[in-house]
């Protein structure tokens, strides 16, 4: 008799996945997708390292105690702690999210000054601790700058490994041209986000495609493309925030997910992923911002999406994004190593 499938499988080994601020509200919405095998697969168990500052030790306690009632097959241990080198011990991913959200009325980049210095520390012990394949999600905010200070914190790390995230504003931008159009979000691809996850972002609807034909020739109306479906993707985190009193958190924990999966799966034809990766001069970026880019995976590397149409009008909104996330870079230079 054959055993089940589930029987005969060999068991992988366990990669370690560290979460910071995994008490907070995405941290929440995130741990226990990941334990579930939503990340890395039904086949991969994983070891939680939940990183949080003392203070939020006893809530901390309190989602392990969950994690563990939910019996999890893939769960094969977790760790709890307020220490950077045991957080980062062994980790094959890096979720950066522990960091202090806006509040309304603020810019992302406000945000600087309270959580630049937490990035820099961060990267070292990654650098030091991690495992040699580690790669690295920047969520806390502004999440472009932050990553490029913890990447300069830990040199010893590929340029490659490091990612801020652009997803949620990928996601957001298909589902506005989805309701537009009067289409499931399955029929939107190659949606591209350039530039930094802030305000000046620019959602690229001129090479997105609607049930394979041309954004702009289903959505007939440039006006509106231009003006409110670019405001709306640019200031969604802010309209979130005014209508729940918080930032977005189940969202950015999903695109947390589909982040990760987008590196490790490969990207479909005629589609992109967004990431902020490491500029190496493509599309006139200067080489070295964490910029957002349209990215095409082959599951274990990626590239940038070459051959974009970037006419006039994206070249200015280009411009700008890119002047942004120099602004930042200098207002940071004490924070780069
Ligand atoms: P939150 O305040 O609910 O949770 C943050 C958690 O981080 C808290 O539990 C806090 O104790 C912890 N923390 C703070 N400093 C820490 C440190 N040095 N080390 C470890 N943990 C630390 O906030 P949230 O809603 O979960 O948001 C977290 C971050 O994610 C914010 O910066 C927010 O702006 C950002 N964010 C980014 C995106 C994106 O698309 N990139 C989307 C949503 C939110
Ligand atoms: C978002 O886009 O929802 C997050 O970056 C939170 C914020 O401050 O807008």
């Amino acid at each position: 008799m054959s055993q089940p499938e589930s029987q005969a499988r060999p068991q992988a080994r366990p990669l370690h996945v560290t979460i910071t601020g995994a008490a907070g509200q995405i941290g929440y919405a995130l741990v226990f997708r990941v334990a579930s095998g939503q990340m890395l697969g039904p086949d991969q168990p994983v070891v939680l390292r939940l990183l949080e500052v003392e203070p939020a030790m006893g809530a901390l306690e309190g989602v392990a105690m969950e994690l563990q009632d939910c019996a999890f097959p893939l769960l094969a241990d977790v760790v709890t702690t307020s220490k950077l080198d045991q957080a980062f011990d062994s980790a094959s991913w890096a979720l950066l999210v522990g960091s202090v959200p806006r509040k309304a009325g603020m810019e992302r980049k406000d945000l600087l000054n309270v959580n630049g210095g937490i990035f820099g520390p961060q990267g070292r012990a990654i650098a030091a601790h991690a495992a040699e394949n580690v790669r690295v999600v920047v969520v806390g905010n502004p999440c472009n700058t932050n990553c490029l200070i913890a990447r300069s914190n830990a040199p010893e790390v590929p340029n490659d490994r490091w990612f801020a995230m652009t997803r949620l504003d990928q996601n957001r931008a298909r589902a506005q041209l989805a309701v537009r159009a009067g289409v499931s979000v399955n029929e939107v691809a190659n949606l591209a986000i350039w530039g930094n996850h802030s305000v000046t972002q620019f959602p690229d609807f001129a090479n997105a495609t609607i049930a394979g034909r041309p954004a702009t020739a289903v959505i007939d109306d440039e006006g509106w493309l231009r003006g409110d479906f670019v405001a709306a993707v640019q200031q969604r985190g802010a309209a979130i925030i005014a209508a729940r009193g918080a930032s977005s958190a189940a969202s950015a924990a999903n695109a947390v997910i589909d982040s990760v999966r987008s590196v490790i799966e490969p990207t479909p034809e005629g589609d992109n992923v967004a990431l902020a990766v490491v500029s190496q001069g493509q599309y006139g970026v200067p080489e070295g911002l964490q910029f957002g880019f349209p990215v095409m995976s082959d599951g274990s590397s990626w590239r940038v999406a070459d051959g974009f149409g970037v006419d006039g009008y994206a070249r200015e909104k280009l411009r700008i994004t890119t002047d942004e996330l120099l602004d930042e870079r200098t207002a940071v230079q004490d924070l780069l190593a």
